[in-house]
């Protein structure tokens, strides 16, 4: 059995010293690995994620993680990234990371993946040039996820996201804005790679469980629906 701690949207920001940290001891007792699902930081201000940098040296268990689009706002993604892998985290940008727990290889497909929307209410690459490009960058972003998952030979494939890949999640959050909460093309990516399970962030309003079309389950562990440090979820 393979025990999984997954959080995202901790949204550090410059006075969040020891707010994660303090729940990392002793969780090797609970979980066999950490995954964190993007917004790490309010803006992705390197102060910010040395914060959490220092608490995450802290952590006995391998801890990967993908960014968020908070992440980005400050416009050091470069800086943020080293920052946060000096500590040891596994940082996935459309890339994947094999972890072995005892005889059980586990592999993890990350990447931010990006809005777009759900079938029947979705951007289309017509019209404007920008419209084209960030339907593009969808599309892109969720291919690239089809490649790293369906690469993955191991027991499980676990796939690690921010943004989300079904609606399923994403009830209590207004309508309006689904289609800049996730998008359709990444639930075909997780069925088509054969996943074993999604976590994905970003939906603060939205639940915890759902699924994609093909039946692999999603959980949103945006820490404001989860409502505790993390989520611990099995593997068997
Ligand atoms: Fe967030
Ligand atoms: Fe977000």
């Amino acid at each position: 059995m393979i025990r999984i701690a997954a959080t995202g949207d901790i949204h550090y920001d410059k006075n969040s010293h020891n707010r994660l940290g303090q729940h990392l001891i002793g969780i090797e007792e609970k979980a066999d690995l950490l995954l964190l699902a993007g917004d790490l930081t309010q803006t992705g201000h390197p102060d910010e994620m040395r914060i959490l940098a220092e608490d995450l040296k802290k952590c006995p268990i391998p801890t990967i993680a993908v960014f968020g689009n908070h992440d980005y706002h400050f416009n050091e993604i470069q800086i943020a990234k080293k920052i946060l892998t000096d500590s040891g985290v596994i940082l996935l940008e459309a890339s994947s990371v094999i972890i072995n727990i005892g005889e059980i290889k586990i592999g993890i497909a990350g990447l931010k993946g990006f809005g777009g929307g759900f079938v029947g209410a979705c951007g289309s690459e017509f019209g404007e040039e920008e419209m084209k490009a960030f339907m593009r960058h969808s599309k892109k972003e969720a291919r690239h996820l089809e490649e790293v998952i369906k690469n993955l030979n191991t027991d499980y494939k676990i796939v690690l996201l921010h943004y989300s890949p079904i609606e399923g999640t994403l009830t209590g959050e207004r309508k309006e804005i689904y289609p800049f909460l996730g998008n359709y093309f990444l639930a075909e990516a997780i069925d088509y790679g054969k996943a074993s399970i999604c976590f994905h962030g970003h939906a603060h309003s939205g639940i915890e469980r759902g699924e994609t079309p093909g039946g692999v389950p999603v959980r949103n562990v945006a820490q404001p629906v989860i409502r505790h440090a993390f989520n611990t979820y099995t593997l068997n």
